[in-house]
């Protein structure tokens, strides 16, 4: 089932998501909505939050990029509780969009690699250091359970220059093709 995904101003993508127990009600669904909500809206990752749900939880789909990154073949994967515990000390610059903020892309410096904890969908428990591309989408969605959009990270002149598309947002004129749910 398609999920309407919740936009800049949503108080939910605001707040700080919590670790759900072993017993979540529903949990292949859930993900299996997530999923299906995130492909229909063409994005490589989707957090909790952006449905609604202040949980850790997190999808990425990665095999649309497998023809330029072969080891992505296939890459679909959920992500239960995760936590960021250690980061690289390189940082990069890549460019970053996010399904809450259509029509924004911007620049955004992080760190190249990151060691994760986390459990899988079959709740078994993961801990691994992870760089390049996957550490990427994982930092951007795993902030997003911690109430942290993209924008948090960009300078004030950045910020300045987006005012306005987010101005529009928070007044539900966001434009995009896949279904949404602003504040007004
Ligand atoms: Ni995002």
């Amino acid at each position: 089932m398609i999920l309407p995904i919740y936009v800049y101003g949503q108080p939910v993508l605001r707040q700080e998501a919590e670790d759900i127990a072993p017993d979540y009600p529903n949990l292949k669904e859930l993900v299996a909505n997530m999923f299906e909500t995130m492909d229909h809206a063409d994005g490589v990752g989707l957090a909790a939050p952006q449905v609604g749900l202040p949980i850790r939880v997190v999808v990425i789909d990665l095999d649309v990029l497998s023809d330029d990154m072969p080891e992505f073949k296939d890459f679909k994967r959920a992500y239960i509780n995760p936590h960021i515990l250690e980061t690289g000390d390189k940082v990069v610059s890549m460019d970053e969009g996010c399904l809450s903020l259509p029509g924004i892309h911007e620049s955004v410096k992080r760190p190249d690699r990151i060691r994760v904890q986390y459990l899988d969908e079959e709740m078994k428990p993961h801990d691994e250091w992870v760089e390049g591309y996957l550490a990427r989408v994982m930092q951007h969605e795993f902030d997003h359970l911690d109430g942290i959009m993209f924008i948090d990270h960009l300078s004030a002149l950045r910020k300045q220059m987006i005012r306005g598309k987010l101005n529009n947002m928070v007044k539900g004129k966001a434009r995009c093709s896949y279904k949404v749910k602003t504040v007004k």
